[in-house]
């Protein structure tokens, strides 16, 4: 901040750019062009405070009936229904989501978390993707969250969507997952149709995100200071998720693993019938927080029985101590 703060006009200071500094613009659109392959002009870039600002603000400026993930993520489904939207909703296999129910159901725009889907963590399949983008024909809109992109493991990293189809993609990102959530730093790109309406939006939600927030982040990517963070992360991420897929399959070996190949949450199935409620219970008396799936469904009742396991917040022996507790949990209900 302080670095920042010596190369800045005190004219910055004013109320005069809701959708961003200019600096800030450009550093993010340098990144996201560099490591995500996104179409970044920083006139299309909206900075916020996060994606759930992001979605948000998109939801002020829409028309049409808009769908979202099922399962999807729970926070985003209650910032739409907040601002009036009541989203539609479009089921999620191992492939992503299923762009046939997507086309069967009346929605111009879907939300969507292509590259590590919220929250079982696949990854949009090639022939998904490509039938996803020939879905948003002019007058549909794809909102790409691309929340925890940054971190991928045991395969090569897929472009973003929005590189592919800048016009017919809102790109969305965030510091959420590389630095802190507190931090409430994040960006859309925008395709040009929406720019005016969005920047109303957000200049009418708070006049803009903080000045020195945009200076340190911008000032830390400008520096290669971000890149070097995330290199550390990914290696440290990774040894944190082996040492969760190694507990889980000495202590939990019935549970299906899905989505560890990126991101920094994996989620676990236990078999249909699995009493998901009496785990968390028994969990709960031991001090263990954990979170089930089942609200990430649009119909929370006919969810699977299964659990969402965040890994970048835990030491490797918190991992192995609290998935052991788990396991013992477990025992007699039928996922040991
Ligand atoms: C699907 C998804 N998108 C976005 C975010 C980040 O939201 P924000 O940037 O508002 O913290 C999260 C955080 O958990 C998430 O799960």
């Amino acid at each position: 901040m302080r670095q920042g703060l010596a190369e800045i006009e005190s004219s910055e200071f004013g109320y005069v750019a809701a959708h961003g500094l200019r600096a800030a613009r450009h550093a993010v659109a340098d990144y996201l062009r560099r490591t995500r392959g996104v179409v970044a002009d920083p006139r299309r870039i909206v900075l916020c405070s996060g994606a759930t600002q992001a979605v948000a603000l998109l939801a002020q400026c829409l028309d049409g009936p808009l769908a979202m993930e099922d399962p999807g993520f729970w926070l985003h489904r209650m910032v739409l229904r907040h601002n009036g939207i009541d989203p539609l909703h479009v089921p999620v296999d191992e492939d992503g989501i299923d762009v046939d129910a997507l086309t069967a159901c009346d929605a111009t725009t879907v939300v969507t978390t292509p590259a590590h889907q919220s929250p079982t963590g696949v990854v949009l399949s090639a022939p998904r993707r490509t039938e996803l983008l020939e879905w948003a024909q002019p007058g549909r809109l794809i909102i790409e969250d691309d929340y925890d992109a940054e971190y991928r493991y045991d395969r090569a990293p897929i472009g973003a969507l929005q590189g592919v189809a800048p016009d017919r993609v809102v790109y969305i990102g965030s510091t959420s997952k590389t630095l802190a959530p507190g931090l409430r730093i994040g960006w859309m790109v925008l395709p040009a149709h929406l720019i005016a309406r969005v920047r109303t939006a957000k200049s009418l939600a708070d006049t803009g995100s903080s000045v020195m927030d945009q200076i340190a982040f911008s000032q830390f990517l400008t520096s290669g200071a971000y890149d070097r963070h995330l290199r550390q992360m990914r290696r440290r991420y990774l040894s944190r998720r082996n040492a969760l897929l190694a507990a889980l399959s000495r202590h939990l070996p019935r549970a299906e693993v899905l989505g560890a190949a990126a991101g920094v949450h994996l989620t676990v199935r236990f078999p249909a019938g699995f009493p998901i409620e009496e785990l968390t219970r028994r969990a709960t008396e031991l001090r263990i927080r954990l979170e089930p799936l089942g609200p990430c469904y649009a119909e929370p009742d006919t969810a699977p029985p299964g659990l969402i396991l965040g890994y970048a917040n835990l030491t490797e022996s918190q991992i192995a101590r609290g998935v052991e507790m788990l396991g013992q949990a477990a025992r007699g209900l039928g996922a040991a």
